[in-house]
């Protein structure tokens, strides 16, 4: 039956797709993918290529510039909800893919919230993928929250007292988008010095960063795909 699916493609490593996304995407018509720029090709679809039929299903790029404006992406959101609703009307099935988990801090957010707008008849299914979190942890075997702990995700541009904040009332502190503030981060972990830290870039793909000494985190210059985990008790 023609329907939207939203599917969580996972981190990066093909392996870490699920079972239920690999099928979605080896059945559905369209492959709708977010792109930054026309130019660009889209991280998440470079993830799914294996699982693609690209003679038989239809590639849709989607146009999401690099902007926390609303203002800027509104038009982007309803062009996005447009292209997807006239496939599913004319009988299509259609996968919007996106890294990690596609309920949590996704593009895929916006355009479910723009789908039941405007197009409330286009049924919607979320499959969900292996977040960024998760596979940083595994990759360097560090222990998320235990027991009772309490365990808080960020995105840097919080801000200094959010992260401040965060860290006194929480045992582990997930910083994602910490590219834009990771000077300012890692100067205010000086006075947390014996946090244990885990920061992973592009975690899952071929030439992920995982690092866990202090000094060399601090001397890394991280790229978009990036993550900061701080632990503060001490397993
Ligand atoms: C818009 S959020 C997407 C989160 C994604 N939906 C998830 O479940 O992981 C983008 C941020 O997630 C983190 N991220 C996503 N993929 C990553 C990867 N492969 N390695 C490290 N961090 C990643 C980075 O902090 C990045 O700035």
């Amino acid at each position: 039956m023609s329907r939207l699916f939203l599917v969580g493609v996972g981190p990066g490593d093909p392996e870490l797709l699920t079972r239920k996304a690999e099928r979605v995407l080896r059945e559905v018509d369209v492959i709708a993918a977010p792109v930054t720029a026309p130019s660009e090709s889209s991280q998440a679809l470079g993830i799914v290529r294996e699982f693609l039929d690209e003679r038989r299903q239809h590639l849709l790029p989607l146009l999401f510039p690099m902007s926390s404006d609303r203002a800027t992406l509104e038009p982007h959101w309803q062009e996005a909800c447009r292209l997807v609703a006239e496939r599913v009307d004319a009988g299509k099935t259609v996968a919007f893919i996106t890294l990690g988990d596609p309920l949590f801090y996704a593009t895929s957010l916006y355009l479910l919230e723009r789908m039941r707008q405007d197009y409330p008849e286009v049924p919607v299914e979320v499959v969900p993928g292996v977040s960024s979190i998760s596979a940083a942890a595994a990759e360097g075997k560090f222990t998320l929250a235990e027991g009772a702990e309490r365990l808080a995700v960020l995105p840097a541009t919080a801000g200094e007292a959010a992260i401040s904040a965060a860290l006194q009332q929480n045992d582990t502190l997930v910083l994602l988008k910490v590219k834009p503030a990771f000077g300012a981060v890692m100067a205010l972990l000086d006075a947390y010095p014996d946090a244990r830290l885990l920061f992973a870039q592009r975690v899952g793909m071929a030439d992920q960063v995982i690092l866990s000494d202090r000094a060399a985190i601090a001397n890394h210059q991280p790229d978009y795909l990036s993550l900061l985990i701080v632990r503060q008790t001490k397993r």
